[in-house]
């Protein structure tokens, strides 16, 4: 099949320094990741909130290897400041649709990093009274953590560098990899690449 990603001129591959994490590998750790939500979650009534964009692919895939009885919701959450730093300032796009008063709520994001993202939408799902609010997320960077705050469920825990792919964006692009790459600094400018 011929594609306009590839690594020639112009296609997202060709943006990248390297592939931190291989497509083979996330399907591998998923099928990991839902056999322990669903022993964690047997009997219970759960439903899952994704926060808008990033959680996309992530619980997209993660969903179709769960087999027990879930809602799904989604939450958005935009935090405005240059395209790489979360700024701790964070505009609620879209709040909760579904009742969680009195139920298990699995909080699903792409990436953990200072923490202020998710200690938001917590609280605010916290208002709504649930049984209990676990977290979930793809990518945790815990180099980078300015909030004390963990998840319940990580993916891969990575070293402090700015990736993309997988549903996680640099200038809202690159979230249709199917893996998890590193961007050249040509792409994100010298200094860029990494943070602190
Ligand atoms: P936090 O609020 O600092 O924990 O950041 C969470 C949000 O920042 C994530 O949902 C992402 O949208 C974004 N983010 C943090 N690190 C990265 C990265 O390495 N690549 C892409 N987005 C990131
Ligand atoms: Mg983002």
């Amino acid at each position: 099949m011929k594609t306009n990603s590839g690594g020639g001129p112009g296609g997202m591959e060709g943006d990248l320094a390297e592939i931190l994490i291989t497509a083979e590998e996330i399907r591998r750790r998923l099928a990991e990741l839902a056999a322990e939500i669903e022993r964690d979650h047997e009997g219970r009534d759960l439903t899952i909130v994704g926060i808008l964009t990033g959680s996309l692919i992530f619980l997209s895939d993660l969903l179709r290897l769960l087999r027990i009885p879930l809602r799904v919701d989604f939450v958005g959450a935009a935090s405005y400041g240059a395209a790489i730093e979360s700024s701790g300032e964070l505009t609620v796009t879209k709040t909760l649709g579904l009742d969680v008063r009195g139920r298990d709520v699995l909080l699903v994001d792409d990436i953990l990093d200072t923490g202020h993202t998710l200690q938001r939408i917590r609280r605010m799902i916290a208002r709504h009274d649930p049984r209990s609010i676990e977290l979930c997320v793809f990518l945790d960077k815990p180099e980078r953590r300015r909030i004390p705050i963990e998840a319940d469920y990580v993916g891969f825990t990575i070293p402090d560098r700015f990736v993309v792919g997988y549903g996680l964006d640099y200038a809202e692009r690159y979230r249709n990899l199917p893996f998890v790459g590193v961007l050249k600094e040509s792409v994100t400018g010298p200094g860029n690449a990494t943070q602190g």
